[in-house]
């Protein structure tokens, strides 16, 4: 297969780079001229610039696969543009952050013109695109035999295996990749509610607040995530000023956890954390509006001491939680007749390379190797191991960043989502009566399942 890339924004030229050293000759296109400009300044061996797609088509002989490396919204334009230049045994492969279901589309179109579609989720940011990102593919089998070496070679390894994977047909590889970002934001928020109630009701400033992450990267609560927080909260700018006192707070996001939850909710599988982390993103466009009202006189405001912080378990703990959330909605999505895929293969694809990579997935990943079923009792099990001997100070953290005034809605969810499933309560019993009571919708025992008939029922 030759390899033909369009798009050489900072994700298709490390990819290119990548693919280069891997000894590998790449034909790229790139629209904007200042990027091609700077590009044919580095000099870079065995890539090849062309000036239009044509050219690009014509210059990398058939069987070739073209990898489009473009924002999600050039993807349609991009494939009607190829089509016409194309030939039944080449292969468009979609590199970028695209909705499945277009994923799936796109493999229809494709094939009524006998090109074969891949749709590939790529993880680990234009680093990991240069030294080994973790790969998830989605679409044509026979297509993706004949490329896989590829793959494999450029991707991101673990003792010697490669996180890259093949899901199943078209949308597959996009759908595990954007519930790899939902659990993304969850991570990335939990560990931002913790840096937070350290600082206001612990009384830790920026610098101690990176060392006490940093310790954790000992352990098996470790990741990616954890290391890069660690620096961020205490790196300053040329003026000793540290960026995290310095930078707007709206944040961003391209949409893929917002898709993560319609999945959910279409498929009725609960993802508070992932929820509340892309439900925070649109929030903070009013993270910057003062409001009138201030709650100060609410909350408690001396500072707490002397009191000991798990840190660890309260960093595992809520990813161990938001990890099973997203995976639990893969699991599920098996339902869909187009996707069929393993949670062993979504470990390895997430083992190496990308943004969850860390020492918690690999040991819940060890773990599952033995327990074999992604249910309740695995999460139980998960956390009796790791957090059963800190399980009140875990509680305690929470309510101390409540009482203080410090929101912790992924924090809160997490804990929230396990006491509903492993804790007594009665919040489904109190809601089955309302209904009951004013819609007469039927109820039944709970011991029996025969229906139960409360005097309200009889008008
Ligand atoms: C990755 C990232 C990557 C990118 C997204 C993050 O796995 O490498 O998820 O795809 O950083 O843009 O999403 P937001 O822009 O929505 O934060």
């Amino acid at each position: 297969m030759n390899i033909a890339l369009i798009g050489l924004g900072s994700m298709g030229y490390n990819l290119a780079k990548n693919m280069v050293s891997k000894n590998y000759q790449v034909n790229a296109y790139e629209k904007n001229k200042l990027i091609v400009e700077s590009i044919n300044n580095d000099n870079i061996k065995n890539l090849c610039l062309l000036n239009t797609t044509k050219e690009l088509i014509d210059k990398t002989p058939s069987p070739r696969i073209i990898l489009l490396s473009l924002p999600a919204n050039k993807i349609d334009k991009c494939i009607s543009d190829l089509i016409n230049y194309l030939n039944p045994k080449d292969i468009i492969a979609d590199l970028g952050n695209s909705l499945y279901l277009h994923s799936i589309e796109r493999e229809k179109l494709l094939k009524d013109h006998n090109i074969s579609f891949l749709g590939i989720g790529i993880s680990g940011g234009p680093r990991g695109a240069k030294d080994g990102p973790a790969i998830m593919v989605g679409g044509s089998k026979s297509a993706w035999e004949n490329v896989r070496c590829i793959f494999e070679d450029i991707s991101a390894k673990i003792d010697n295996k490669s996180a890259c994977c093949y899901f199943g047909s078209a949308g597959s590889g996009h759908f595990v990749k954007l519930i790899h970002n939902g659990i993304e934001y969850a991570l990335m928020q939990g560990l931002a509610e913790i840096s937070n109630i350290l600082e206001h009701a612990y009384n830790m400033d920026n610098d101690l607040r990176a060392k006490k992450f940093e310790e954790i990267l000992k352990t098996q609560s470790s990741s990616f995530l954890l290391k890069i927080t660690s620096e961020i909260i205490s790196a300053q700018n040329n003026n000793s000023q540290y960026f995290i006192d310095e930078v707007d707070n709206k944040i961003e996001q391209n949409g893929t956890g917002i898709w993560a939850i319609k999945a959910a909710l279409e498929l009725g599988v609960s993802i508070p954390s992932i929820y509340e982390a892309v439900s925070t993103r649109s929030l903070s466009n009013n993270f910057k509006q003062k409001s009138k009202v201030n709650n100060n006189d609410q909350i408690l405001s001396e500072k707490i001491d002397d009191v000991e912080i798990p840190l660890e378990e309260i960093i595992f703990f809520n990813f161990a939680c938001s990890l099973y959330q997203g995976l639990n909605l893969i699991k599920k999505s098996n339902v869909w007749d187009f996707f069929d895929y393993n949670i062993d293969d979504i470990f390895q694809a997430w083992s190496a390379g990308c943004i969850l990579q860390g020492d918690y997935i690999n040991f819940i990943s060890q773990k599952y190797e033995n327990h074999k079923n992604l249910n309740f009792e695995f999460l139980h099990s998960l956390i009796e191991e790791k957090c059963s001997k800190k399980f009140k100070l875990i509680r305690e953290f929470n309510s101390n960043g409540i009482r203080s005034g410090l929101p912790c809605p992924v924090l809160s969810s997490n804990l929230a989502y396990y006491d509903l499933i492993f804790s007594n309560h009665k919040i489904g019993e109190t809601i089955q009566l309302q209904r009951s009571f004013f819609g007469l919708h039927p109820i039944k025992s709970k011991k029996d399942d025969n229906k139960i008939k409360p005097y309200w029922t009889k008008l």
